[in-house]
């Protein structure tokens, strides 16, 4: 594992900043018109990458979900749902380099939405869920190598290694950030980058706060994507 410190990256053919578009926070999927289905994500760990890719100096567009604090400064549109993100990712993705899929995507949502609120006293109910699209999956397999995609995985301790890798080849992106579930919604982590060639980078051992981790990973993947045909051209 290479535990060596990323240096500030240099963009050495770079004609323009490299474009970024990163995805933060959970979704919402509507049970009824007052209720939804969600999960613990912050956004800070997306929010804190941001900040670290315009610090290394790409333009950056952020797509927002539900109660993350967006910074100010940089671009930014809202989601609630998993289908807005998809929306939202079909717009911008063509017109940028890089992707940092942050967003804690559901897994399911309710099959159908019921209108109005759902009333206690007409009993017990039971939900019918259906898995979402991956949205990661699908837009990796239509896009060209000449752009930079990073996964998110979260992942319990004793597998993590395992099923980042499966995630990594199964969704066909060029990096997987990889976390214990603990960290959300902790102020630190301890991710590990799996990249396509097989490699593994990390900052070091132990645990971070999530801004330094941020940083560490925005100036390792900016020289990637630099890289790529696509920000060069
Ligand atoms: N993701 C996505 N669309 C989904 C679910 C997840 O694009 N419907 C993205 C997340 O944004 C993240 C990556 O896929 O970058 C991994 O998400 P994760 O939930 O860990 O993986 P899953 O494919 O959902 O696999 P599992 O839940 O079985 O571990």
């Amino acid at each position: 594992m290479d535990a060596a410190p990323a240096r500030p990256s240099t963009v050495p053919h770079a004609v323009r900043p490299l474009r970024a578009l990163v995805t933060v926070g959970p979704t919402h999927e509507p049970i009824d018109e007052v209720r939804y289905l969600g999960n613990r994500s912050s956004g800070r760990m997306g929010m804190a990458i941001a900040e670290s890719l315009a610090a290394e100096g790409c333009s950056v567009t952020v797509l927002a979900g539900p109660g993350v604090t967006a910074t100010g400064g940089l671009t930014t549109e809202r989601f609630v749902t998993t289908a807005d993100l998809g929306r939202l990712l079909d717009r911008h993705w063509p017109t940028h380099d890089l992707l940092v899929m942050a967003a804690a995507v559901a897994d399911y949502r309710p099959s159908r939405a019921a209108s109005g609120k759902m009333r206690r006293e007409d009993g017990p109910v039971t939900l019918s869920l259906e898995p979402t699209p991956d949205l990661l999956a699908g837009l990796a397999a239509r896009t060209g190598p000449g752009r930079f995609i990073v996964g998110f995985a979260l992942e319990r301790p004793d597998e993590l290694e395992a099923s980042a890798r499966r995630k990594l080849a199964r969704k066909g992106v060029d990096a997987i950030v990889a976390n214990p579930i603990d960290t959300m919604d902790a102020d630190d982590v301890e991710a590990t980058l799996f990249l396509r060639d097989g490699s593994v980078r990390s900052p070091g051992p132990g645990r971070l706060p999530k801004r330094a981790f941020a940083r560490w990973l925005a100036r390792t993947v900016v020289p990637m994507a630099a890289d790529r045909p696509a920000a060069r051209a």
